[in-house]
């Protein structure tokens, strides 16, 4: 024995962790995250016209897509055992306003996709997002009024939207805007509709973000987007007063849990999960998918392994799921093997 190996043994009784990794059975064997399709949730960007997709400069390879072809996207998904496909609008630019009034047209864009994909797909999952941001003249998630976001009137809105988005076929509504009281509303709003069965997914832990950059080009907010979130998204430096907000949405109703964005929130991820038991999802964001797909483009980083590793990332902090953009490519890459 070597003075190394004899040093070894003495300090840990014989135990070699390298044992673990020898082989590729072994390293199967005792794998203790997995990642499959079924943990994948699908975002796509919706535009109106037929046959139509349009290309997103900061999403390589994210494209807008009209109706028809987000019906397409939903069979693909549902090829690929993706369980849900949550979708956003990029609607004309004449039909924001201040208050967002096209989110109560019982047949805007987001409503007429979810029909769609419903007639042909009814396997899917569908999630809408309330939020006014789509819909909005200043590009904010509530109604802008004298200088400040008003609450409760945002959030009268957001439950007739969400009885709308219920009514069209929407399986869970994801509002992303983080009012105060609104789980609890919109809960009520459902139940008095006779929506009982559709579920709440809220976006429990939302923070103030640079990484929603390319997203905003994406929905066509990042032109007119006026000042910043900060009164309503969470600060990125307060894990406990997120804890705190994410528990209110537990009392009001809440059935699912999100944390955004993903990667730079793992910690939130974990808490979130350890603390209120819920299904818990993270959203990787527009900005984490293009920071990958950047370093990608420029032959820095090996795309598919820091894809599929940043996925498993979200496993392993304890996510029942992830909402990604690489969905369909993760997705491709898991059923070949
Ligand atoms: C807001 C909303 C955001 C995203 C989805 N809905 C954030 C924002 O624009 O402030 C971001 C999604 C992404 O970046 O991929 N309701």
């Amino acid at each position: 024995m070597s003075d190394i190996t004899k040093q070894i043994d003495l300090v840990t009784g014989n135990r070699r962790m390298r044992r673990y990794r020898g082989s590729e059975w072994m390293r199967s064997m005792v794998q203790e995250t997995h990642l499959s399709a079924a943990d994948l949730i699908w975002p796509i960007f919706v535009i109106e016209g037929e046959n139509k997709t349009e290309n997103i400069e900061a999403m390589p390879g994210v494209e807008r897509m009209s109706v028809d072809r987000a019906v397409e996207a939903a069979k693909h998904a549902r090829d690929l055992g993706i369980p849900a496909i949550a979708t956003f609008p990029n609607i004309d630019y004449a039909k924001r306003d201040k208050t967002g009034s096209e989110i109560l047209n019982p047949d805007n864009l987001i409503n007429q996709t979810t029909r769609a994909i419903k007639a042909a797909v009814p396997e899917i999952g569908i999630i809408t997002d309330v939020a006014l941001d789509p819909f909005t003249s200043d590009g904010h998630d509530g109604i802008f009024e004298d200088g400040e976001i008003v609450n409760d009137k945002t959030v009268e809105v957001l439950a007739k939207a969400a009885i709308l988005q219920a009514q069209a076929g929407s399986d869970i509504i994801a509002p992303s805007e983080m009012m105060d009281g609104r789980i609890g509303i919109i809960r009520q709003a459902l139940d008095d509709a006779g929506y009982q069965s559709v579920a709440i997914m809220s976006y429990a832990a939302k923070f103030v973000s640079g990484f929603y950059g390319p997203y905003r080009e994406a929905i066509g907010t990042s032109n007119f987007l006026k000042g910043d979130k900060n009164s309503y998204f969470l600060n990125p430096a307060n894990p406990n007063e997120a804890i705190r907000d994410a528990a209110l949405d537990v009392q009001e109703g809440a059935d699912m849990m999100m944390v955004k964005p993903g990667l730079p929130y793992l910690d939130m991820c974990l808490r979130v999960k350890e603390e209120f038991g819920l299904p818990t999802f993270a959203y990787q964001v527009s900005g984490e998918y293009a920071m990958i797909k950047a370093a990608a483009q420029n032959g820095w980083l090996d795309e598919e392994r820091a894809m599929m590793e940043s996925l498993m990332a979200f496993k392993r902090a304890g996510c029942d799921g992830i909402l990604t953009y690489f969905a369909p490519r993760a997705a491709e890459l898991m059923k070949v093997k």
